[in-house]
């Protein structure tokens, strides 16, 4: 299965948006309240992309609101990138997660290869119709997404790649990071959050 009979022929995000709602490319929206599409300027020169909604982004219909997001916004700040200038998405659509223990709380599940496959034309076009010059990707899950199974983000974070000719241009580089949520778990939280500001400051050459 693949969201691509769902994905209108379309550069309007505003009508990629509307069409989202109503996919059915995998079996995650099934459970999940909304499809979370991408936030941010439709001409964005970066677009930063994450993993899935989490809980509170499935709840609010928008990308990285939770403890993640926070994180996020304060580390680009710190990295002197203007989140109100970034188009924000995930690399999948909808929340996946399995209700565990006794209170039954949502617990966040890594989405499969096949549903970030399946996923992948809603950020194809995404791409296509903002056209940014730099795509961000946080973690494994986006990186994978973007620049195939085999991108490692260990051996890669922090530096300015080429994109694949692919996209032709939008994005013409890719800077890989680690997701803000791995800094939450991270040992040392501190080094964590450092080393995720560091790689994003190496984006700031790219945006003046
Ligand atoms: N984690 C993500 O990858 N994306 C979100 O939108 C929130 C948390
Ligand atoms: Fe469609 Fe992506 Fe949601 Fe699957 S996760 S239903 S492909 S929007």
């Amino acid at each position: 299965m693949t969201a691509a009979e769902w994905v209108p022929g379309t550069t309007d995000l505003e009508r990629l948006r509307e069409a989202a709602r109503s996919c059915r490319g995998c079996d995650l929206y099934a459970d999940a309240t909304q499809t979370v599409f991408g936030d941010g300027p439709a001409r964005a020169k970066v677009l930063m992309i994450g993993e899935q909604p989490g809980d509170r982004e499935d709840l609010a219909g928008e990308p990285f609101v939770g403890p993640a997001g926070r994180l996020l916004d304060r580390a680009l700040v710190e990295a002197g990138i203007d989140r109100d200038e970034v188009y924000v998405t995930n690399a999948v659509k909808h929340f996946k997660f399995a209700r565990e223990g006794r209170g039954k709380q949502r617990i966040h599940k890594k989405p499969s290869r096949t549903e970030v496959v399946a996923c992948r034309p809603w950020l194809v076009a995404e791409l296509a119709a903002v056209r940014p010059g730099l795509a961000i990707v946080l973690g494994a899950t986006a990186a994978q997404s973007l620049l195939g199974p085999s991108f490692k983000v260990t051996q890669h974070r922090g530096e300015i790649l080429d994109a694949p000719s692919e996209f032709d241009g939008h994005p013409e580089h890719v800077l890989a990071t680690v997701h803000p949520s791995s800094v939450l778990r991270a040992p040392d939280r501190t080094a964590a959050y450092r080393d995720l500001v560091a790689d994003l400051e190496a984006a700031a050459p790219l945006l003046t």
